[in-house]
């Protein structure tokens, strides 16, 4: 049998290695402009939300995830940088994460970008139910504690707290409004999902959310 030069073996696995690597390169999405127009009126969006875990795997459109982002913590005022929910004392310490088949990303508002955390698909990890990993993205909202300037812990707590619901309900309107799927969970083991996301102690998991269509 004739054999194969080591020259040509190196240059097939630094190959292979390179390939390896950019697949697990994740790059930042800059999302398109959200659409502000549009949508079902207020009352009504108010008249059909409702949890729902019964998801189809259809992934979001570009434009879907950039309009819902908007709507659960954008920028709607560009002059001051003040977002679509309010923020005690405007300490804005929460963040929007998002976590979908390819990785884990986190939404910077100001940039309407998704700044790529992790090249992991790490909705499983999201919750305790069985079909966080079937929605094609899970919004996980967490507080950042070292934005939280000089309150005390339990002010931290309860403001973050606050916070998410707010975040939360403008998702669960934009989703009743645009005919998708939702529902806010508390079940998550944080432990386990913070090491997950590479989280620092002082950054703190409050509630995830996932969002699809409806399952047929
Ligand atoms: C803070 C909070 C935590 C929740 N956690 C979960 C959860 O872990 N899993 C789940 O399936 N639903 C969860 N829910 C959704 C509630 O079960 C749901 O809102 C409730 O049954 C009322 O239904 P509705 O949202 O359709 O009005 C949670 C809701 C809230 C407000």
């Amino acid at each position: 049998m004739k054999r194969i030069p080591i020259i040509v073996l190196w240059v097939v696995l630094i190959f292979i290695l390179s390939s390896e690597i950019f697949a697990q390169e994740l790059k930042p999405i800059q999302l398109p402009k959200p659409q502000m127009d549009g949508g079902k009126p207020l009352m009504q969006a108010l008249k059909e939300r409702e949890s729902s875990r019964d998801f189809s795997l259809e992934k979001l459109p570009l434009q879907v995830l950039s309009n819902l982002l908007w709507a659960a913590f954008g920028v709607n005022r560009p002059d001051s940088g003040k977002r679509t929910a309010p923020s005690a004392k405007n300490i804005q310490e929460m963040d929007v994460y998002v976590a979908t088949a390819d990785g884990l990303y986190l939404f910077d508002a100001k940039a309407h970008l998704l700044k790529p955390i992790l090249a992991e698909d790490i909705r499983g990890m999201t919750g305790r139910q069985s079909f966080v990993k079937v929605a094609p993205i899970n919004l996980i909202y967490v507080a950042d504690f070292s934005r939280a300037g000089t309150m005390t812990n339990e002010e931290k707590e309860f403001y973050s707290a606050a916070h998410t619901g707010f975040i939360s309900q403008n998702v669960y309107l934009y989703c009743a409004s645009e005919g998708l799927a939702t529902v806010v969970r508390a079940s998550i083991d944080r432990p386990m999902l913070a090491k997950a996301m590479k989280l620092r102690p002082d950054q703190r998991i409050t509630l995830a959310q996932p969002v699809g269509y409806p399952r047929k």
